[in-house]
């Protein structure tokens, strides 16, 4: 269904990121459809930051910001497409429903370019962005204008206008969450926490990892929330030491564990969970040992997460801690940073519209440091891949998301069961 007028705080966002430079031009592409095989497409998605501007949530959209207004290029209305994708906004629409001052067809984009970065002193625009297929042919193009540009200014001219990356403005903003925003997240990461608490009730020796993330979707989509944030990892027994398993195919088998990374987006805002398991009725007695430490980091890190301390601070105290955890184990550590072997990933990373979120871990050489609105994963883990420890394919890791407050942080999703004894429990 079309919106009829979107939120404020769009334009609120757009006018907060013209004043962080008004005499730059900000240029943003939002998503295209992909094709997934022929004449099929995967569903589209519209791209994190172009969303965060606009709340236009159609294909091959572009978003220009310059002396305080916004330029919004759209598809135009179009009836035969229209029987087969859907009704668009088209141009007058789109102006009215997205509180923009201009409003274009897509088509008319570089030919509007030139005159809409005249005055300005610089660009903003995502060069070589990874996310696209196209981004090659697309930079040759902005760049022509904007080199173009350049040789119109005559020979006073002090050669091409820089080209500078958006992403620091963008994360400054995008970082420190609105109440709206957390009102979104909460929502994507109760309905996945629940959902995880079901899955642990439900699991049996015997069921595929897929038929567990199609539960979870199920449960999930009842609640309300439509797509997965991420791809979804169902990792059991030693898949789950390999840290971006996707495949979920095989089937799960008592005495062993399984590892579930799975979250829902609420809005395009994604909650990202991760819960370990056994398969059958309880932990073995390493599995437990493994479990045990993993937990005791994670909590330490919830009691940590505050105003003013820093990511990198809460993930080298999780590597010391780790550390630690390795040498009760009796796990050889020849060299310092050994412990990554088996504890390859940061503890963490912001979140929101996208799962590993917009935001900046240091600045200038500064580590940039925690406020209140900020969410941070919680997310220590511990994999043994190889065999010479006995704990050889056990993989645990245990992902909370927390919400800086002004005095500490709220874990959003703890109404997923974290103690052994919960979650054994839950598996009679
Ligand atoms: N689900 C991706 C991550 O935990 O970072
Ligand atoms: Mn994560
Ligand atoms: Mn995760």
């Amino acid at each position: 269904m079309l919106k009829q007028k979107v939120s404020e705080r769009f334009q609120a966002r757009r006018v907060q990121l013209m004043k962080q430079d008004t005499q730059a031009c900000f240029i943003f592409f939002g998503a295209q459809e992909i094709i997934r095989n022929f004449d099929s497409q995967y569903p589209f998605r519209q791209n994190s930051t172009f969303h965060y501007l606009t709340d236009f949530d159609e294909p091959n959209a572009a978003l220009v910001l310059v002396n305080g207004e916004s330029h919004l290029f759209v598809e135009e209305r179009d009836e035969a497409q229209e029987i087969w994708n859907g009704e668009r906004y088209g141009i007058e629409r789109a102006k009215v429903v997205f509180n923009v001052e201009y409003s274009y067809s897509i088509k008319s984009f570089y030919e509007k370019l030139p005159s809409l970065i005249k005055g300005a002193d610089r660009i903003f625009y995502q060069l070589n962005d990874s996310s696209r297929l196209d981004s090659l042919a697309r930079d040759q193009k902005v760049l022509r204008v904007v080199n173009g540009n350049h040789s119109s200014r005559g020979k006073g001219s002090i050669g091409n206008l820089p080209v500078l990356d958006p992403a620091p403005h963008v994360a400054e903003l995008r970082v420190v969450k609105d109440s709206v925003e957390i009102d979104l997240i909460r929502k994507a990461c109760s309905v996945s926490a629940r959902a995880h608490a079901h899955i642990q009730k439900i699991t049996k020796a015997g069921m595929l990892e897929s038929e567990l993330a199609t539960e979870l979707q199920y449960f999930m989509q009842k609640n309300g929330l439509q797509e997965w944030g991420y791809t979804p990892i169902v990792a059991g027994g030693a898949n789950a030491t390999t840290l971006h398993y996707v495949r979920n195919n095989e089937l799960l088998k008592d005495g062993d564990l399984v590892l579930i990374d799975a979250g829902s987006e609420n809005e395009l805002y994604t909650a990202d969970i991760t819960q370990t398991f056994p398969v059958g009725k309880r932990f073995s007695e390493n599995q437990k040992k493994i479990y045990q430490k993993v937990l005791e980091v994670n909590q330490e890190i919830t009691k940590l997460a505050k105003p003013g301390v820093s990511y990198r601070f809460l993930h080298s105290e999780a590597s010391v801690m780790i550390t630690e955890s390795l040498k009760s184990l009796g796990v050889p550590l020849p060299e310092k940073d050994s412990y990554r072997k088996y504890f390859p990933h940061g503890v963490g990373h912001y979140l929101g519209l996208d799962v590993h979120d917009a935001g900046i871990y240091q600045e200038h050489g500064k580590d940039y440091l925690l406020k209140p609105g900020m969410l941070l994963t919680n997310e220590p883990g511990l994999y043994f891949r190889g065999n010479e420890t006995s704990y050889q394919g056990i993989g645990v890791r245990i992902e909370d998301d927390l919400l800086i407050t002004e005095k500490g942080c709220e874990n959003l999703t703890r109404e997923l069961p974290r103690e052994v004894h919960e979650i054994e429990s839950n598996r009679n």
